[in-house]
């Protein structure tokens, strides 16, 4: 245990994320715990709104300026990043270190200068390669993510908005960063691109160590491509491991009902249903699991309390820990069992 702590990459420790509003704060990311090791890769998914992006901008230190990490502790290699100045996130973190791969591409090109500019400054600031050597890597990542490299010298508004996803991804992978972080990367990549990213990223992790948290709404692209998941509803992480242990052995009820409302091989047959309900309003402190209104199996309890991250098998010492955040979470495969035995179309089957 305590080598892989030692190796702990990035760790969120109990973080609360609020921005402020005209309705108040509003809890983006309600006490989140999570561990990425080196050369692990974390796939963050969860319906739209739940505080994904808002994760990965408190990671790269790209909150938006209404938002704050209110309390907790986020660390890079052991050093804590959620009170760092914007200047010392340039100097010391972005790009070489971290890479950010921002939902929207613009967020993080500059539209007055040529692409290849930036790839040139941001290596020179960051490495001691000689601008020919900088150069020569950054066309080869357009290469990878499918521009041609004629075009390293255009300007951002002169690329589809598609194309500006693939030239940020080109800019964030060229300079090797130890972690990326990667929100929705592959949706401006079509299936065949998308591979050759991830290939490429499989390369670099055997040559260079690299980590990565990957965003995305398709829980099958996580399944194949990371080792570890993290599922988040309304700010709050419900279940998190293994992709393997997640996937056959879910115990959270959010978990459950999402796989039965995705395709799945196992069970071909199966009739898909929609995860009924809303997610609530987080204004101020999330006291309460944010899932309790939606979930079939709730009692009175999950209303009065935000239940805590609690390892699945405490006894098993395992390589990669397995939580979830449910009070119910040692009776909830029976009832689901119970209740997918029963005929569709009671209280949460449908
Ligand atoms: N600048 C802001 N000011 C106020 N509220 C915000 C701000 N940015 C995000 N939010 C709110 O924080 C919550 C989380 O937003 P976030 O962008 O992190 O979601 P997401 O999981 O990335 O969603 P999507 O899958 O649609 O990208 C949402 O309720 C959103 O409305
Ligand atoms: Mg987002």
């Amino acid at each position: 245990m305590s080598k892989q702590m030692s190796e702990s990459v990035l760790e969120f420790e109990d973080v609360t994320i609020q921005y402020s509003t005209a309705k108040g704060a509003l809890t983006a990311v309600s006490n989140v715990s999570f561990e990425l090791g080196l050369n692990e890769y974390l796939g963050l998914v969860g319906e739209s709104g739940c505080g994904k992006s808002t994760m990965a901008k408190a990671i790269i230190g790209a909150l938006d300026s209404n938002g704050r990490v209110t309390s907790g502790k986020i660390r890079y290699k052991g050093k804590e990043l959620q009170d760092m100045t914007e200047e010392e996130y340039n100097e010391e973190i972005r790009w070489k270190e971290i890479a950010w791969i921002p939902q929207n591409a613009m967020e993080s090109l500059d539209p007055l200068q040529k692409i290849s500019t930036q790839a040139v400054k941001i290596g020179k600031v960051h490495t001691d390669f000689p601008e020919d050597e900088i150069l020569d890597r950054f066309r080869h990542l357009f290469d990878i993510v499918g521009l041609p490299e004629s075009r390293i010298t255009d300007y951002p508004h002169e690329f589809s908005g598609g194309m500006q996803q693939r030239a940020i991804i080109a800019l964030a992978l060229f300079l090797r960063p130890s972690l990326i972080i990667a929100d929705e990367p592959t949706t401006a990549l079509d299936v065949i691109m998308q591979d050759q990213v991830l290939k490429y990223l499989d390369g670099i992790k055997e040559e260079s160590e690299t980590s990565m948290v990957m965003i995305t709404h398709d829980i099958s692209l996580v399944f194949e491509t990371c080792d570890k998941i993290a599922l988040m509803h309304s700010g709050q992480v419900v279940e998190s491991g293994g992709v393997r242990e997640v996937y056959y052995e879910p115990r959270h009820p959010y978990t459950i009902l999402l796989q039965r409302a995705f395709p799945d091989h196992r069970y071909p047959d199966q009739e898909l249903s929609k995860i009924e309900g809303h997610p609530p309003e987080t204004i101020g402190e999330v006291d309460y699991c944010s899932f309790a209104d939606r979930c079939p199996w709730a009692i009175e309890e999950c209303h009065a309390q935000e239940p805590p991250a609690s390892p699945v098998n405490k006894q098993q010492n395992k390589d990669i820990a397995h939580n979830v955040s449910c009070v119910r979470m040692d009776e909830i495969r029976e009832l689901a069992d119970l209740e997918s035995a029963a005929p569709r179309g009671g209280s949460g089957g449908k």
